[in-house]
């Protein structure tokens, strides 16, 4: 007989499980508070939108339309995706629940799972997680620098202090179609010193060229023009004031020249955020201002800025091992009769809440129950067998001392709660 086949999760995907499903609760209710402190309400967006917003608002350039999207049809025909991102999905919902007549700016956090078909590799997956908030309604661009101090704030709540703010502004669509333009000229005689993914894009987005990751590429980019001499004058401002708040909130940054997104959206401010302690994937979050996007959706032409953090890596840099916490209690039924009573007892123990795990399985005898409960960890046990029953008491022994005591029912979750606070 063939032996039943055993499921593993599908490539790229992952269970989360003890610590890790930890920090990720963890980090999800310090990015609430954070985000809630500046006026941030949460958004929770389908899992699966037309196939269409993304094509349009991400862009058909992009890697992430171009290759990365889980795509399919469903039983009446119609194209449609897991979300790769957050943002077009805001965008969607901004304009289908008519925000544009609430006041403005309106400002949504969001959290979440999202997929993209990548290799998977360290720090990245095909199902992730991100963290992500949305300004809508504000042309900035001293929103632009409050969205990063909150950004900053939280991961400072986290404790990181090894962080790099990159930023740059790609300007406005003008300045970028000026800006392809004079680069096209630099690289079409050297089309040759390009390999094939950089050819490509010299027709498709030159301007992606410019975060090429191969050595002899950035070499031949040394002598490019720069993106910062062809932005206009309302750009050029823009960004300037960006940074001038920056520095007056204390806040490091890099000018990087290079960094413009992989996101069709962006237009002025852009900014990722990374640790080198995490390696070549070291981008923890990505962000920056959109304000065609709206419009590009059927909207108004209304701006917006957001950012995602990259919840998976975050949580990498926090990690340790894994562990399990055991709760301090169990509470063991001694003879089969005794189940109901361990159930009881327990429960009564998490009204008064303290928290306890009852061995309801299968009764043991006493002996075989004490040497189960002594290898799980706990800090007591509880014993109910029949004596204990028909005497309306529990037994409550410590297993740092050794030490036991026959308490009444009654009133007997507040009795074990009193007696554990000293091991608090
Ligand atoms: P993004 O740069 O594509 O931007 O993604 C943001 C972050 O998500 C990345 O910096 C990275 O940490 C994480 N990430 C992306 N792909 C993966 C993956 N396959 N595995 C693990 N982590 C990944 C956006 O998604 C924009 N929507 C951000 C934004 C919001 N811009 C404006 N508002």
């Amino acid at each position: 007989m063939a032996a039943k086949r055993r499921f593993q999760t599908v490539k790229g995907m992952r269970d989360l499980l003890l610590d890790e499903a930890r920090r990720f609760a963890m980090v999800e209710q310090i990015a609430r508070d954070a985000f809630r402190l500046y006026g941030f309400e949460e958004l929770r967006t389908p899992l699966v939108e037309d196939t269409d917003l993304f094509v349009r608002g991400v862009g058909e350039g992009s890697e992430i339309v171009g290759k990365q999207m889980y795509t399919f049809d469903d039983k009446k025909g119609r194209s449609l995706t897991l979300r790769p991102e957050g943002t077009a999905p805001v965008a969607r919902a901004y304009l289908q629940h008519d925000m544009a007549s609430w006041p403005q700016p309106v400002k949504v956090f969001y959290m979440g799972p999202y997929f993209r078909y990548e290799r998977p590799q360290a720090g990245r997956y095909r199902q992730f997680h991100q963290i992500g908030a949305e300004v809508i309604g504000d042309p900035g661009p001293y929103s632009d620098a409050e969205l990063l101090a909150m950004l900053l704030r939280f991961l400072s709540k986290l404790l990181f202090d090894d962080l790099e703010v990159g930023l740059n502004s790609v300007g406005d669509p003008e300045c970028r179609q000026r800006y392809c333009q004079r680069l096209r000229e630099y690289l079409e005689p050297r089309r040759g010193e390009l390999g094939a993914d950089s050819q490509r894009r010299l027709e498709t987005n030159p301007l992606r060229i410019l975060d090429t990751k191969v050595p002899e590429e950035r070499k031949l980019l040394e002598g490019a023009p720069r993106l910062r001499d062809s932005l206009g004058r309302a750009a050029r401002e823009h960004f300037a004031v960006v940074c001038e708040q920056l520095e007056r909130l204390g806040i490091a940054y890099r000018v990087d020249d290079r960094l413009v997104r992989g996101l069709d959206y962006y237009t002025r401010t852009v900014f990722e955020i990374s640790s080198a302690r995490l390696g070549a994937q070291n981008a923890i979050l990505g962000g920056g201002r959109y304000d065609g996007l709206i419009g590009e959706l059927g909207g108004p032409a209304v701006p917006g800025i957001g950012f995602a953090i990259g919840q998976d890596r975050l949580v990498e840099l926090l990690s340790g091992g894994l562990t399990l916490v055991v709760p301090p209690v169990c509470v063991i039924p001694v003879g089969s009769h005794c189940r109901e009573d361990a159930l009881q007892l327990a429960e009564e123990l998490r009204d008064a809440e303290v928290m306890a795990v009852a061995e309801l399985a299968s009764p043991r005898a006493l002996k075989a129950a004490l040497r189960k409960a002594d290898r799980g960890g706990y800090d007591w046990i509880v014993l109910v067998g029949e004596d204990e029953r028909a005497a309306g008491t529990a037994v409550l022994k410590s297993l740092y001392s050794g030490l036991q005591e026959a308490i009444p029912r009654e009133g007997f979750a507040a009795a074990v709660k009193a007696r554990m606070e000293p091991h608090e």
